[in-house]
């Protein structure tokens, strides 16, 4: 299959491309769209067809459900059998934006979309080029990252195509995604509310609007033993193909032992490369520092992650170190992200 690509200038969107992309939707073609979270890979969620397509074309377990994009909150009263107050009020403060919400389903959602699950995830997003595209086509968009299974989510265009070109009908590229990392994920559907998946809306930005919020058990287990509620959240995720270490500790003490660690590996003639903030980056002798941002801004930090580890994948790096991130607000995703990718490979200095 050939991949069409196209540019579109989220300021000054291009219809003809708009109309293009959502002719395809409706023949139950794929289309990767951009977000403001990561690229996504879209199909009609309505559709038996789209989402297979879509699992085919991710080599995804066809467990793993879906997340339904909508463009008006509406949608939701299509999509969900009951909507609590706690999701108006979260769609009034969230929506469009990076948060998707957990709730039961309605039957006219096929379980193909939601993994056989009877609930389905809900999220409108805020990227102009999104939105138009939702709302331009008219259809429900179901849309993983649009990434090959395993891999880390894509935050560019390029990434997309790398992963997919040649397996999908049509790439648009709208430019970087400015967030970088998955939206929080909100379970609605139960008594308590409870984040499946932190991202850039954090708990107390919630339990602002809200009141209290639980996080899944499995978010603090260290090492995997509890079954997390989100299914795509078992899977091993984002892995680059070296081996990549978390060094926890104070940042004297860090930087001595990844330069110490790097020496060692190099003397053996291994390729090791280190994720840094910008604060230290200078400070590192390995092959190739990847500067992340500032640690004062770790929405810089979050927005660079996938890109990082995806680049140590083209470098063939063999051993990769990484600073740590406070366990809380965004670094709480990041974290969350980064010891996935690690394979809870931490040391703690
Ligand atoms: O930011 C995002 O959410 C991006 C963009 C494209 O919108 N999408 C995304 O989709 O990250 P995906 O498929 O890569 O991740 C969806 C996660 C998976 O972990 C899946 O198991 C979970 O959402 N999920 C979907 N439906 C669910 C449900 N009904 N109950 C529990 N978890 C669900
Ligand atoms: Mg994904």
């Amino acid at each position: 299959m050939e991949t069409i690509l196209k540019k579109v200038d989220a300021n000054n969107i291009d219809m003809t491309i708009i109309d293009e992309a959502s002719d395809i939707l409706k023949k139950e073609g794929l289309v990767a769209f951009p977000t403001e979270t990561v690229y996504g890979l879209g199909a009609n969620a309505l559709s038996l067809e789209g989402a297979q397509k879509i699992y085919t074309a991710k080599g995804r377990p066809s467990d793993n459900p879906l997340i339904i994009h909508i463009g008006k909150f509406e949608d939701v009263k299509v999509l969900a059998s009951q909507i609590p107050d706690s999701a108006v009020q979260l769609a009034k403060h969230f929506w469009p934006g990076p948060l998707t919400m957990i709730l039961k389903k309605n039957d006219i959602v096929p379980t193909t979309t939601t993994g056989g699950l009877g609930t389905v995830a809900i999220r409108m997003p805020s990227n102009k080029v999104a939105l138009e595209l939702i709302n331009h086509s008219g259809i429900y968009i179901a849309a993983p990252s649009a990434n090959t299974s395993g891999r880390p989510s894509p935050t560019k265009a390029q990434h997309v195509y790398e992963d997919l070109n040649g397996k999908i009908d049509m790439i648009i590229d709208g430019g970087d995604g400015e967030i970088g990392l998955e939206s929080t994920i909100i379970d609605l559907s139960e008594d308590v509310p409870t984040i499946l998946r932190p991202g850039a809306i954090t708990k107390a930005m919630l339990e602002a609007v809200i009141g209290p919020v639980e996080l899944d058990k499995a978010l603090e287990n260290k090492d995997d033993t509890i079954r997390p509620k989100a299914p795509g959240m078992k899977y091993r995720h984002y892995a680059p193909k070296g081996n990549l270490c978390i060094v926890e500790g104070n940042k004297e003490e860090v930087i001595a032992y990844i330069n110490e660690q790097t020496q060692l590996n190099k003397a053996n003639g291994y390729k090791v490369a280190v994720m840094a903030t910008s604060e230290n980056a200078h400070l590192y002798k390995a092959d190739y520092v990847y500067d992340l941002g500032s640690r004062a801004y770790e929405a810089q930090v979050a927005k660079h992650l996938y890109d990082a580890l995806r680049r140590f994948d083209g470098l063939d790096m063999d051993f990769i170190y990484s600073e740590s991130f406070d366990n809380h607000n965004v670094g709480q995703a990041i974290m969350n992200r980064l010891i996935k990718a690690a394979g809870h490979n931490i040391i703690r200095l």
